[in-house]
């Protein structure tokens, strides 16, 4: 029985959904603690597909209670539509899922003015997912922000909408042709928040009873390392705060509360959105390795960026999140190639350098020194034993293990639930002792 927080080690999109859904059963509680419906996690399970954005993923099993944490902004048009989705693939939401009256709600305007941003941004806009996620956690920050919390106070909910969205017309109107929120826009949002109300709750209590309980509870990430506020790739980054040192705090509990920390990274990288990726390949093999990951964007469709395994920043994935296992995903799309490489280290006017710069504009002049890995060429998909992989695939494993300095427990061998390798070893067997 542990309390496990789980994030992404790199840029977002490295199967956090997949792994989380994988490990639910062993947890009662489930909380989203960052980040807003900017997020995108694919669970597939059997024939079915379910995208989701703000509902963490223990939804899709009975037997967890689902939170959403002061941490999250909340779009309420959003989460009603994905809550209504759900419900038509026969998944019950409404009464297992508990929403902090803390959090934020992202309005229509602010999703507009995300969007005027970025159209005047030009060349050098961040590649937001446009869904105003950028401008709430401005609003939160500047007090001026609208909390869910508000729905049981209709009357002062739609004061605090109207004047909130006043003040934003505001910032859209300095954009030019940029589209400003309509009446009808702003009161069908006001109108889904009052319909979310029987599910606001006090989610710090709910969990500290939970931890009185002994009951298990995980913390589900929502984008990656490198996307975090204060230590990603700034400005090209997300407007909260990623790492898991702040899930336990933002969710209005002590942060020893955790007693570990998953970290989940591809076997490769990816990045969607602008801003300086090392190890990016931007030839024919690049596109090989998006069209055989099938990687585009859950959330905006966007195509992603792909790249060879980014030690160094994996390395500081490990320190700043304090990260004691890796589930490495997607190890399969690399089947076919001859030589896979891994960075090690950057180069930088002849120096060679091993930590993660701060500054964007240095991380751009660094090329990524490789080590070269022998590939195994034969499928692995599917496998779900560890000795059945091919060697040359667990060398490659092994030496990602050797550079992070922590286990591989979890191998994604394919998108589906039952295709993944479970490796019974510390620290995983003494979060999840017995067999999911
Ligand atoms: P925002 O979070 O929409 O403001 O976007 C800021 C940056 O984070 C952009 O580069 C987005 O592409 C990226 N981003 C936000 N959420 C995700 C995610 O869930 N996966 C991958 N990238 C994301």
């Amino acid at each position: 029985m542990a309390n496990v927080v789980i994030v992404g080690g790199q840029w977002g999109d490295e199967g956090k959904g997949k792994v989380v859904d994988l490990l639910c059963p062993a947890f009662q509680h489930v909380v989203r603690f960052n980040g807003g419906n900017n997020a995108g996690h694919t669970v597939r399970f059997a024939d079915r597909h379910f995208a989701l954005h703000l509902i963490p993923s223990g939804i899709l099993h009975p037997a967890c209670r689902c939170l959403i944490g002061p941490g999250v902004v909340v779009d309420p048009t959003a989460l009603l539509g994905e809550i209504t989705a759900l419900e038509g693939q026969g998944v019950s939401v409404r009464g297992r899922l508990l929403v902090s009256p803390r959090a934020h709600l992202v309005l229509p305007g602010h999703r507009a003015l995300d969007v005027a941003r970025e159209a005047t941004r030009g060349a050098g806009r961040i590649g937001t997912t446009g869904r105003g996620i950028g401008p709430a956690y401005e609003s939160r920050a500047a007090r001026t922000g609208v909390r869910i919390g508000l729905v049981r106070r209709p009357q002062r909910l739609r004061e605090a909408v109207a004047e909130a969205s006043r003040e934003l017309e505001l910032s859209i109107r300095r954009h030019e042709g940029a589209a400003v929120p309509t009446a009808d826009e702003i009161e069908a949002a006001v109108a889904a928040a009052l319909s979310l109300a029987p599910m606001v709750g006090d989610v710090s209590l709910a969990l500290a009873g939970a931890v009185g309980r002994g009951e298990p509870i995980m913390f589900e990430g929502a984008q990656g390392t490198l996307l975090d506020l204060d230590h990603g790739t700034y400005p090209f980054v997300t407007s909260s705060s990623v790492l898991a040192g702040s899930a336990a705090p933002s969710c209005g509990l002590p942060a020893r509360t955790i007693d570990g920390v998953l970290a989940v990274l591809k076997a490769y990288t990816t990045r969607v959105g602008a801003g300086p990726f090392p190890t990016e390949l931007t030839d024919a093999l690049g596109e090989q390795i998006r069209r055989r990951g099938n990687e585009f964007g859950t959330t905006t469709g966007r195509p992603r960026r792909t790249g060879w395994f980014d030690a160094v920043a994996a390395r500081a994935a490990v320190r700043w999140n304090g990260i004691d296992a890796v589930a490495l995903t997607k190890l399969d799309v690399l089947d076919d190639l001859p030589e896979i490489p891994i960075a090690t280290a950057y180069q930088t006017g002849g120096a060679e350098v091993t930590e993660f710069p701060d500054d964007v504009a240095d991380l751009a002049e660094m090329t990524p020194v490789y080590e070269p890995m022998p590939g195994w060429r034969t499928s692995t998909v599917g496998i779900t034993d560890y000795e059945r992989l091919p060697e040359l695939a667990r060398r490659y494993a092994t030496r990602l293990e050797a550079l992070l300095g922590v286990p591989v427990v979890l191998i994604s061998t394919g998108p589906r639930r039952e295709e993944t390798i479970v490796r019974r070893i510390a620290p995983l067997a003494r979060w999840i002792p017995q067999p999911l």
